[in-house]
């Protein structure tokens, strides 16, 4: 082979081994194999000689273009291959490194109460109606005894919209609603869960906003007896078995009697403790005879049915459930707060 040619193939291969990293391989190139580099100018060089002699020079140079691109080939796979796994090991997961929790979100206690309450209530053959938070004054005070200028209109301070509606303040006029609707028939077994709104100063124990559960039954022969014997039934499912609960007399226009009706304590057994203010009895709701007025102005006349009502505060029950202080943290939507609750 041609020395000139053969010197400076040795040289390449011996620059080659030498040639650092991706840079200095394609540097390399440049100088050897690329258009201007070393080898296209030794074949430049055929012009120069004479004919006879370009044969041999021809293939010594080819020789020597076969030889530097194979060594480049075989340098630059050798090239990749480390620098996949350089980032392989510069990218790798340790899988036994603990995992980030997605922090799932919870049911508010207050759905797990209204789901509770509905279910228990579903059982006993009862319907869920719903009712509307926006009420006129007839469906809210009217139909349900109370006119007006009635006194108890400041029990329950109201939030008044244009055009003489208002924010419901109970759930009550859900009672009158289903009564108007159905017109006479009978029997009606239905609850109806729902927002309310007074307008009260939020502080622990009130808020503006608050939830209710509302029960009707109308039927023939419809007596105190049984409803208290349907609310034993419910508190004893929502609050254990050995549950006893006791009626108190109390007023509410639209029942008659009303009863307030308290569950023995939970917590101590009935002993006395913070939780029942040392009384052994915790009062959860109130309740009644459904008012003959009210029967009679909703359609159903008194002398043939009777019916019992009863309304559950449902942020007051998952309080007690739950040992929760503050009415104002079902509304503030911290998840450090929901996290802990899970439906049964
Ligand atoms: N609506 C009453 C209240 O908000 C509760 C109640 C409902 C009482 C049904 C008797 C019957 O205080």
């Amino acid at each position: 082979m041609d020395e000139n040619v053969e010197s400076i193939c040795e040289l390449g291969l011996s620059e080659l081994k030498k040639a650092e990293g991706p840079v200095g391989l394609e540097r390399w190139y440049a100088a050897y194999l690329a258009k201007k580099g070393a080898i296209p100018s030794l074949l430049s060089k055929m012009r120069d000689l004479k004919p006879e002699e370009r044969g041999a020079y021809g293939q010594a140079v080819n020789k020597a273009k076969e030889a530097l691109s194979e060594a480049y080939a075989k340098k630059k796979a050798l090239l990749e291959e480390e620098g996949l796994a350089k980032r392989l090991e510069a990218e790798s997961i340790d899988i036994t490194l603990p995992g980030k929790s997605a922090g799932l979100g919870h049911e508010n206690p207050f759905r797990v109460i209204v789901d509770e309450v509905t279910d228990i209530f579903l059982d006993m053959g009862y319907e869920v109606v719903s009712g509307r938070d926006v009420e006129d004054d007839l469906y809210n005070f009217e139909l349900l005894n109370v006119p007006k200028d009635h006194p108890a209109r400041d029990m329950q301070d109201t939030f008044y919209l244009k055009g003489g509606r208002l924010l419901r303040t109970q759930t009550s006029a859900a009672q009158a609603h289903v009564m108007k609707e159905r017109g006479g028939k009978t029997p009606i077994k239905m609850i109806s869960p729902g927002k309310t709104y007074r307008r009260d100063d939020d502080d622990m124990t009130h808020s503006h906003q608050f939830a209710q559960i509302e029960g009707l039954l109308v039927d023939h022969n419809v007596s105190l007896a049984n409803l208290k014997a349907t609310l034993e039934l419910f508190a004893r499912k929502m609050f254990g078995q050995k549950r006893e609960i006791r009626l108190r007399s109390s007023y509410f226009p639209f029942t008659e009697p009303s009863v307030e009706v308290d569950v023995s304590c939970f917590n101590c057994q009935g002993t006395g403790c913070a939780m029942c203010k040392g009384s052994g009895w915790i009062e959860i709701l109130g309740a009644g005879m459904v008012n003959p007025k009210v029967l009679k102005m909703c359609g159903y006349d008194p002398e043939e049915w009777s019916g019992f009502a009863f309304g559950v505060g449902v942020e007051r029950v998952a309080m007690l459930r739950y040992g929760i202080d503050d009415i104002r943290r079902f509304y503030q939507n911290d998840y450090r707060f929901l996290s802990p609750f899970k439906a049964k």
